[in-house]
């Protein structure tokens, strides 16, 4: 039998991410024990990482697993000339679940086809991060106290942005409102909106964050990528598209949050930090039990 992986958000049904956000909750609680004893977990990170990959390593140590894996694919066989499969297959000799970031679209549903231990998708090109929206819904339940019936305002590359494309296909299940701020080179890419429109959704466009920002329950930033754009010229017509300052935030909601799947680079400026609103340090730490929950629930560790 197919090991279970996780690769899109949508491998998961609502039942299964409310539990994973259950057993989140558990986890933040009581983050040290003994339940990965004896399991060895491959970090394989063909493109490089800060978050996911500390905080799934942190998650497996915590749990009292051991780690193994690469951080850079120049120190693998692949520069031999090595197949993902070959590697994929060759790495399930040695671990009990891979996680792995690699800069092709649908090269993790590909890991998962040919792996014979679970496979969860650590960001995949510009296609998916589903363990960044587990994550995200957890922080966003967290602070809002729900998933239901929220404004969701998502601003800067939601072209490119694997993170929002994610969330977007998970919050579609609570009746989220969605806001989509871009410059028109960035805009959301049609088969998400198609998405939303044939689940009945609406969702409103505009270039100018001023025009929705006082209605969000979450403002979603996120940083444009340079690594995505093959014209350098383009990236910098784009760059500083919305850089978001404190005293941006007065009007916004009481309880409204900024969340961030970070790097940023000045998209959020500095000043925002000590603002209660700002919640993406919160964000990234989240990651951790949110991991430690994801690992579980795929090992069968968890009911
Ligand atoms: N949010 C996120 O994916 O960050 P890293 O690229 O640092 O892993």
């Amino acid at each position: 039998m197919k090991p279970r992986s996780l690769v899109s958000i949508d491998d998961l049904t609502t039942g299964e991410i409310t539990k994973i956000l259950s057993l989140a909750a558990e986890f933040e609680k009581n983050p040290v024990q003994d339940i990965l004893r004896g399991k060895v977990v491959a970090t394989l990170f063909f493109e490089p990482s800060t978050r996911t990959r500390l905080s799934f390593e942190s998650a497996v140590n915590k749990l009292g697993g051991k780690v193994i894996g690469f951080t850079d694919s120049s120190s693998s066989s692949v520069t031999k000339g090595e197949t993902l499969n070959d590697t994929i297959r060759t790495v399930n000799n040695y671990v009990d679940l891979i996680v792995m970031r690699h800069p092709i679209e649908g090269s993790a549903r590909y890991a998962s086809e040919v792996s014979t231990v679970p496979v969860i998708n650590a960001g995949d090109g510009a296609n998916q991060h589903p363990t960044q929206t587990l994550l995200d819904l957890y922080s966003i339940l967290k602070t809002q106290g729900t998933l239901d019936n929220l404004n969701i305002c998502m601003v800067g590359d939601l072209k490119y942005g694997r993170t929002v494309h994610s969330l977007l296909m998970a919050m579609s299940r609570w009746k989220t409102s969605f806001n989509f701020v871009a410059p028109e080179e960035l805009k959301m890419p049609d088969e998400y909106k198609l998405y939303l429109r044939n689940l009945g959704l609406d969702y409103y466009e505009t270039a100018d964050l001023n025009e929705v920002i006082n209605k969000a329950d979450i403002i979603y930033m996120t940083r444009v990528q340079r690594e995505r754009f093959s014209d350098p010229m383009e990236y910098e017509k784009v760059k500083n598209a919305y850089v978001l300052h404190d005293h941006m935030l007065s009007d916004t909601k009481p309880g409204m949050k900024i969340l961030h799947p970070l790097p940023r680079v000045n998209e959020i400026s500095t000043d925002v930090d000590a603002n209660t609103k700002a919640y993406y340090f919160e964000q990234a730490l989240n990651g951790v039990y949110t991991r430690q929950a994801i690992i579980c629930t795929l090992l069968g560790l968890k009911k």
